[in-house]
This record gives C-alpha cells, sequence and structure tokens, in this order.
C-alpha cells in the first residue's frame, strides 16, 4: 500500500524535463484540433523543428455544435471509448521525438489521440505534450498520455492559453532545437 502510494507520488503526471539528445531527431508533430488553436501551434512547432505533421481527425467527425459536441465528448470519455480515426503512420519507427498537441477537452486529452496512442506505438521515443487550453493548463492529459504510451518518455510540456502561440519557438529552443 505504501509502495504502491510512493509509486504514485512519483509517477502520476509527473514529467521528464527538457533534455533531449543533441544531434538529429527525427521529428513528428501529431495534432488533434477541433477549432484551429492547436493546429496553429502544431504547424509553427513543425516549421520550427523541420518535423513532419500528421492531423488526427475521427472518423465520425464531432458536432459542429458546441453543445452537442461536449455531450458527445462527455460520453465518449466516460464510457472510455476510443473513436476510429482516419490516420496511420507506417513509419513510426523512424522517429526518435513526438510533440502530441491537443485542446484540453473536459480537463483531459481528446480521445482520438487516445486511440492514435493505442494504434501507434510511442514506447522508446521522447514525447512532448502541448495543450491548448482556457485555463485548464494539462489537466489531467499527462497521466493518460503515461498510461498509454508504454515506456516513452513524457518531457515537460507546453501548455497555451488559448493557443497563444507567443514565445513558443523560445520554449522549443529549451529542447534543444534551433
Ligand atoms: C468539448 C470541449 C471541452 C473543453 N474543455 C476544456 C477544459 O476542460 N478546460 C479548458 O481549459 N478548456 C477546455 N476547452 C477549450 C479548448 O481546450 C480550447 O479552446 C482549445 O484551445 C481549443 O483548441 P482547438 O482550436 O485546436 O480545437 C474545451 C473545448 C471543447 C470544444
Amino acid at each position: 500500500m505504501i509502495v504502491s502510494m510512493i509509486f504514485c507520488l512519483c509517477a502520476c503526471g509527473q514529467t521528464s524535463g527538457k533534455a533531449l539528445p543533441q544531434g538529429e531527431k527525427d521529428t513528428l508533430v501529431v495534432y488533434f484540433s477541433r477549432t484551429g488553436n492547436t493546429a496553429d501551434a502544431a504547424q509553427i512547432i513543425a516549421d520550427y523543428t523541420g518535423a513532419d505533421i500528421i492531423r488526427i481527425t475521427r472518423t465520425e467527425p464531432y458536432p459542429d455544435n458546441l453543445e452537442a459536441c461536449v455531450k458527445e465528448v462527455s460520453e465518449e470519455m466516460q464510457n472510455g471509448e476510443l473513436p476510429a480515426i482516419n490516420e496511420k503512420v507506417n513509419n513510426m519507427n523512424s522517429y526518435d521525438v513526438v510533440f502530441l498537441c491537443y485542446p484540453i477537452w473536459l480537463n483531459s486529452i481528446p480521445m482520438p489521440m487516445v486511440t492514435f496512442m493505442e494504434e501507434n506505438s510511442l514506447s522508446g521515443k521522447y514525447v512532448i505534450p502541448v495543450a491548448t487550453h482556457s485555463g485548464s493548463e494539462f489537466g489531467n492529459s499527462i497521466s493518460v498520455i503515461q498510461s498509454h504510451s508504454g515506456n516513452a518518455k513524457i518531457l515537460d510540456g507546453i501548455a497555451l492559453l488559448n493557443g497563444n502561440t507567443q514565445g513558443l519557438t523560445e520554449k522549443l529552443s529549451e529542447y534543444g532545437y534551433n
């Protein structure tokens, strides 16, 4: 009991600094976005780091109406449903670093990103979470990422209030990209 509590204190939602290996880093930016904030941030990251970029889309799009969207998202999360997505990365092995970019939804990460993590192994990679939000920062998304990314090393992420990308490239330089 005490051991598991200590483990949880150490492991739950903890991230591991910003140190990436020096030199060439094959990087992939994976993002999900409904209204464009995360898409803008993801594109800046891809341009700055020279990464490949992929947008995750749910096979059945969420409703445009916000109220209906929140209802569907809430049910999906409560039921732990993994929605089908349209994308699959065939050369996942070739990437050393993966930026996971997403809006915070109901204090967590949208389920299509969880589907992505389940279908495309992040094990052995460096993962950098990038969340856009309207006040929740990362919410509980980091522990969700941890539980779906095998033994990936989750680095300290970047949280962007209302998708504000001011200062984003300076933050990226802290990971050793230049
Ligand atoms: C269904 C839904 C749930 C949301 N839940 C939260 C939340 O719990 N906390 C928060 O800070 N922002 C929440 N937001 C706001 C978004 O995270 C924020 O507007 C984000 O930047 C949108 O990114 P996008 O334009 O890439 O879709 C929510 C938005 C939607 C549509």
